[in-house]
């Protein structure tokens, strides 16, 4: 007779504890094993086993951390993780607990982190948004209409001056926000110093002509104590806001920018997100990267579009956003539930191959509650840039109003050629 294989790791009847367990939600695909066998492969190496036994995993108390597989259904796998098995306030520490060696193991063919829900205990540890929807608003003076924003084009190359030059213009033109592109830093044309303070003195100029609040999110994005050096000098220079990109800073250069407290929002740019949630079975969803960003606590993230020039479905986007955006999140099949408690809510942003005829579209979906930003579909508008960002404008004013673009763009000259120029 064959001998029963034990997965030790594997317990369908445990339910976890919402104050100390931390639960993933697995996609996996087996390397010619059982998914069984596979489940139980993630959950050791993930906690406390590795290939072989080890005398010291037969000790009580180590057998008591074990990670426990409770729900398999079809290639989804539910894993609780006790609290104790993570230093509680260290998110690499965990990421590598999580999402570490399981993404290379021979025993899947392939896996993918789709959810993580955070219990109480690491709620608890995490201040989350200083802002949120809501502060962010509230800092900006705008009630109910979706924001608006630019990114500078081209993302690099403009010298300082033109930079700050074309963000003033998209501010009189009628955006409320302007950032820097993803790969802009501190490059020679256009050093960090000089062109926050240049733009930012723009951004005044702009707030004194308009009566509007206006803000620039300078990317602080470098080596760490770098990057804090530049954070400080936005904040000495009454910046309102900062921008990182999270995932090539990395995430514990986002807990030390966060931990430092400024006085300032964070922006969060996902440049490379795709290398982690672009393929469907393998890999890290969006999902996960924006729970970590709210528990660090960044005030905006970047969420998609669902249209325009980047891959991604506008279902799987609106997950996302309820994710970000909600107190409490329901479960559905590739999500998990979860009660941020305390934690705010992060304001959505969409951006990326959009131009206005997108608003309505964006709005339908994604609700009030969201930043809309354009850069080729600003700066790109045969009319300039200014009037590149009042035919912007006057798309979300339509939407407000509850008329059609095409409607509206009767009595709107910049708004009716700018959708001749992007059906
Ligand atoms: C995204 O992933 O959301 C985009 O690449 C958009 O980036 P942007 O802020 O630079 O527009
Ligand atoms: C990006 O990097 O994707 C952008 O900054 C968005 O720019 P776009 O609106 O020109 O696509
Ligand atoms: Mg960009």
């Amino acid at each position: 007779m064959v001998k029963k294989e034990k997965f030790e790791f594997i317990d369908l009847k445990y339910k976890p504890s919402a104050r100390n367990d931390l639960v993933c939600l697995f996609r996996i695909i087996p390397n010619r094993i059982s998914i069984k066998k596979a489940a139980n492969t993630v959950a050791l190496e993930s906690s406390t086993g590795t290939w072989t036994e080890v005398a010291g995993g037969k000790k009580d108390y180590v057998k008591k951390l074990r990670a426990k597989v409770f729900s398999i259904h079809g290639n989804l796998i539910k894993v609780a993780y006790a609290s104790e098995l993570f230093e509680l306030d260290n998110v690499p520490n965990i990421l590598s607990s999580i999402a570490g060696n399981i993404f290379g193991m021979k025993a899947v063919k392939s896996i993918r982190l789709e959810d993580v829900s955070f219990p109480n205990k690491i709620l608890k540890v995490f201040k989350g948004p200083k802002y949120g929807i809501k502060g962010v608003r509230k800092m900006m003076k705008i009630k109910k209409r979706p924001l608006i924003g630019t990114i500078i084009k081209p993302k690099i190359g403009l010298k300082t001056k033109d930079h700050a030059e074309s963000a003033y213009e998209s501010w009189i033109g009628g955006c409320d926000i302007v950032k820097d592109d993803e790969n802009l830093a501190s490059q020679k044309f256009n050093k960090f110093e000089e062109r926050i303070a240049r733009t930012l003195e723009k951004a005044h100029q702009a707030e004194e002509e308009t009566g509007e609040k206006k803000a620039y999110l300078v990317n602080v994005t470098a080596e760490t104590k770098e990057m804090m050096k530049r954070a400080q000098l936005a904040e000495d220079l009454g910046s309102k806001y900062i921008m990182v990109d999270i995932l090539t800073a990395g995430w514990a250069a986002v807990q030390t920018l966060r931990e430092a407290n400024f006085k300032m929002a964070i922006h969060a740019h996902r440049a490379m997100h795709a290398a982690f949630d672009r393929m469907p079975q393998h890999g890290i969803s969006m999902m996960v990267i924006a729970d970590f960003a709210r528990l660090i606590g960044v005030d905006q993230i970047h969420v998609g579009t669902g249209i325009g020039k980047l891959e991604g479905d506008i279902d799987d986007i609106e997950e996302i956003n309820e994710d970000i955006s909600l107190q409490k999140v329901k479960a559905t099949k590739q999500r998990l539930t979860q009660n941020w408690g305390k934690i705010k809510p992060v304001m959505p942003v969409s951006s990326g191959g959009l131009h206005p005829g997108h608003i309505p579209f964006l709005i339908k979906h994604l609700g009030k509650d969201l930043i809309v930003q354009m850069g080729g579909g600003i700066h790109g508008n045969k009319l300039g840039t200014m009037l590149g960002a009042i035919a912007a404008r006057q798309a979300i004013d339509a939407v407000m109003k509850k008329q059609s673009l095409k409607q509206y763009a009767k009595t709107h000259e910049e708004l009716r050629l700018t959708l001749k120029q992007w059906r």
